[in-house]
């Protein structure tokens, strides 16, 4: 039977904490949530990041732009943030609609401001391990980790998944913790006997099911990234959650697991972002 890590209670005291800080210091703090286009699972993380700003004494700013936005248009955005001194963190929603170049867009932000940590800058600090702001799913899945007491150093780690926003980064905050880590991905031959071997198994495939029992060593702590709809559209990780618990010492659960870290660790950043700028 595993112990369930309660991803929105730890969130909480992480939100809590920042406002403590807000209003003990007295910060005024500006965050711009930028949606391009109509994409519902957009929508609802928008939602829900400026949720997480007003409860934490954040004050967010939305532009919300048409599915038609063009690259040139969506540029000179970023440029007004970038100069703008009430703003102090900037966050583009991804994925952008297909004329605009994703990769462009994350490079105009300016290193200060980019509270998503995707900018090359602050992407290059992550990899030294030197770094102001934390990428954001990474490190929320380093908390809930830490919160259960399990111990990082010279443990097995597997992650599943190379995406530059979860797996890379998920690896190299694993490995500066000193866990041996190995990144599995589409071309990873027998993929169930390295999964096998991993005391911390982190999956961030974005498929339901993906992770079965027989992938899970006993006892292993299983943090599931995944966010995905089943074939009843109901909302589910990738990890076959029924089968999989009773081996795991402790998991994650989808919903209420590694999504509201993912935000509260986005508040840390633009409080860090405002402490940066001074
Ligand atoms: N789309 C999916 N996850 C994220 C995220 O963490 N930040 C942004 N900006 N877009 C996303």
């Amino acid at each position: 039977m595993a112990k369930i890590i309660d991803g929105k209670a730890v969130s909480q005291q992480v939100k809590d904490e920042i406002r403590a800080e807000i209003e003990r210091d007295g910060l005024s703090i500006g965050l711009a949530v930028v949606i391009v286009g109509n994409n519902q699972a957009s929508r609802v993380y928008v939602n829900n990041k400026k949720k997480a700003c007003e409860v934490c004494g954040i004050k967010s700013y939305e532009y919300a732009l048409p599915e038609e936005t063009t690259e040139e248009q969506l540029l000179e955005l970023v440029d007004t943030l970038n100069e703008d001194k009430n703003i102090n963190g900037i966050l583009v929603q991804l994925p952008l609609p297909k004329q605009i170049n994703e990769e462009k867009i994350i490079e105009r932000i300016s290193p200060e401001k980019d509270v998503d940590a995707f900018h090359a800058t602050n992407v290059g600090k992550i990899m030294i391990g030197n770094y102001a702001f934390l990428p954001c799913t990474p490190a929320g899945v380093m908390e809930l980790i830490h919160s259960t007491g399990t111990e990082i150093s010279g443990k097995e780690c597997v992650v599943i998944g190379r995406s530059n926003i979860v797996g890379k980064p998920m690896a190299m905050l694993l490995l500066h913790e000193n866990a041996t880590v190995t990144i599995c991905h589409s071309r990873t031959k027998d993929l169930a006997e390295v999964c096998r071997r991993a005391d911390i198994l982190v999956s961030a495939v974005g498929k339901a099911d993906f992770v079965t029992a027989d992938m899970v060593k006993d006892g292993a702590v299983v943090i599931d990234v995944g966010m995905n709809r089943n074939a009843e559209g109901k909302l589910c990780g990738d990890v076959k959650y029924d089968e999989v618990e009773p081996k795991a010492s402790y998991i994650t659960p989808v919903p209420g697991g590694v999504g509201p870290m993912t935000i509260a660790m986005l508040m840390k950043n633009t409080l860090m972002a405002k402490k940066l700028q001074g």
